[in-house]
């Protein structure tokens, strides 16, 4: 904000930080530019309305109606849900217990991100401390193709960056590679890797 010549200038710099309407008041009662005019017009009120600049395109996800955060012991119930609506259960992983672990492990979590407070896509992230891998990349099937599975995978590497890690990397089933352009759209690259697994039986 500015005054006229005579008192000086005075300047105010505000951030919105959501939208809405914000009132701006200010006044001058002691320099000579302000003794020579009216008491009236010695304050100003202004009126700022602050409005979105960033819409989303119709069928795109609502940036501003989304939260990503990571999920808590109660969200299992609603990941789990989302998981199996998605297709990535399998019956020889539990995936409670899959959550279980991400949740209270000390290197890992699930990410979580909630359109209008429903949990409607998730990214379970964790390091070993060498790599950061994600595990249940998942968009509910009616919130699919909207971007919200790019921004859970923005969400992922944010996370990865945050722990210093400097690799993310994940494994896609060979019965999905329909998911492949998914990941080639985000920069995404195939390992010439074989994975080698072995379970582990629990004394
Ligand atoms: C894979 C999945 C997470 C992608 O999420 P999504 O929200 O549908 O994807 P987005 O809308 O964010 O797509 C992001 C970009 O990838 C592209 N994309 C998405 N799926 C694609 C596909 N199958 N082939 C090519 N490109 C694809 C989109 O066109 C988009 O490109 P743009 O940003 O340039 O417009 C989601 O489809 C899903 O949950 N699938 C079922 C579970 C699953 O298979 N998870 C992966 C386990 S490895």
């Amino acid at each position: 904000m500015t005054t006229g010549p005579g008192c000086g200038t005075v300047t105010a710099t505000d951030t919105a930080v959501a939208a809405g309407t914000a009132v701006v008041s200010a006044g001058r009662t002691v320099c000579g530019e302000a003794l020579a005019r009216s008491a009236a017009e010695r304050y100003y009120r202004v009126v700022v309305t602050v409005g979105l600049a960033d819409v989303p395109e119709p069928g795109r996800w609502d940036n501003r109606a989304v939260e990503i955060r990571p999920l808590d012991p109660a969200d299992r119930a609603d990941a789990v849900a989302l998981w199996h609506r998605a297709g990535l259960t399998r019956p020889w992983n539990p995936p409670e217990q899959d959550f279980d672990r991400a949740v209270t492990g000390p290197s890992s979590t699930v990410l979580g991100g909630f359109e209008h407070g429903r949990l409607a896509a998730t990214a379970m992230v964790g390091h070993d401390g060498h790599r950061c891998w994600v595990y249940y990349a998942a968009v509910d099937p009616d919130r699919q193709a909207t971007g919200l599975g790019r921004a859970m995978m923005e969400a992922a590497e944010a996370w990865a960056r945050a722990a210093a890690l400097p690799k993310i990397q994940l494994m896609v089933r060979s019965s999905n590679t329909g998911t492949l352009g998914f990941y080639d759209s985000l920069g995404y690259t195939v390992e010439d890797t074989v994975v080698l697994s072995r379970w582990l039986e629990q004394s």
